[in-house]
């Protein structure tokens, strides 16, 4: 047996990175799901993202969310902010933790935040000192770190060396985001051990999963092998717009943790409470969702 990690923590998207690739729901509900995600045990949920509204119209109303949501003590809450001004309105919306990100790939950057990586990177730099001000930590996040839709292949030695300019600029945790669903787990040794060579250890990695191409699991699992600790998902694999051919959403956080229960590893998080939550997000976006859960349940459900 594989020695795996007894305990990770898992960060749920779905209210940022699920929900902005969906048909916009009302700011009620999106502090329903926030709500209920945070009686399940999780202690991490991205619970909206502070962009421009023109360029995320599901992203409207980040203000609302923070405002309307009750805070549960023991649970972080973070947004993503592509830009010193969303940086301020995190802040003054007390969010607990801000999250930056990056493209390893210079098309993918500059198509997301229209900017280069250069001067990504100075923004992170003025988004830090300015969230430092207040407390308040920096998450860092390398996208298209498995690849890029438009690049292809990128070379994993590129994505340390951003990872290096990030924690230079004072960033206080890296995560690594496989945007458009191209890890397998033979890419995600590839860019660990990348990783190793530039000096950042397995311990202080996240990793972002979409489950494009149905290698998300099969990816967390390379990475456990490795040590890594920490994973984002998102409920009930919200995420990909219907309407983007290919795209899809995050790991399906009920999914993983049924498997990761299973295997020991300890999350905290309680799997009926999830599984409540994945048909709430369901019911929110109107649709099915991809969740083997919500489809099949736990592994240990009996049948008449
Ligand atoms: N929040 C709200 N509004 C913002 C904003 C923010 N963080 N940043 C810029 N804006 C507004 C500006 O005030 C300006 O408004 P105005 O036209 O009423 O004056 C307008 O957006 C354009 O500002 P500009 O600085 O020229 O931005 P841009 O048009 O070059 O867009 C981003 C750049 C980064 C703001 C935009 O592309 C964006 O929000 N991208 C986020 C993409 C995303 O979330 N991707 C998924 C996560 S990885
Ligand atoms: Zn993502």
């Amino acid at each position: 047996m594989p020695s795996w990690p007894g305990a990770v923590e898992i960060r749920e998207v779905g209210p940022r990175d699920g929900l902005q690739n969906e048909t916009p729901v009302p700011v009620a509900e999106r502090v329903r799901l926030v709500d209920a995600l945070s009686e399940t045990g999780l202690r991490r949920i991205e619970a909206a993202s502070f962009v421009s509204p023109q360029a995320v119209p599901s992203m409207a109303g980040a203000e609302e969310v923070m405002a309307g949501i009750a805070r549960r003590p023991l649970v972080v809450y973070s947004a993503l902010v592509p830009n010193v001004k969303g940086a301020e309105r995190a802040l003054t919306a007390r969010v607990d933790e801000i999250e930056v990100v990056v493209s390893a790939s210079e098309t993918h950057n500059r198509r997301n935040v229209r900017r280069s990586v250069a001067e990504s990177l100075i923004g992170v730099g003025e988004t830090v000192a300015l969230a430092h001000e207040e407390r308040v930590p920096v998450e860092a996040i390398v996208s298209t770190a498995f690849g890029c839709p438009y690049e292809g292949d990128l070379a994993p030695e590129r994505v340390g060396q951003i990872a290096g300019h990030l924690l230079d600029a004072g960033a206080d945790r890296l995560s690594f985001g496989d945007t458009t669903g191209m890890a397998t787990p033979k890419r995600v040794h590839d860019l660990l051990d990348a990783l190793e060579r530039a000096g950042i250890s397995t311990g202080r990695v996240g990793l972002h999963f979409h489950d494009t191409r149905g290698t998300a699991l099969a990816n967390v699992v390379a990475a456990l092998d490795r040590g890594v600790v920490r994973f984002d998902a998102s409920i009930g694999g919200l995420g990909g717009c219907p309407y983007a051919p290919g795209a899809s959403g995050n790991a399906v956080t009920e999914d993983l943790v049924h498997m990761l229960d299973d295997m020991g590893v300890t999350t905290g998080i309680d799997l009926e409470a999830l599984i409540t939550c994945a048909a709430l997000a369901s019911g929110i976006v109107g649709r099915e969702l991809p969740s083997a859960m919500l489809r099949a349940g736990p592994r240990t459900r009996t049948h008449e």
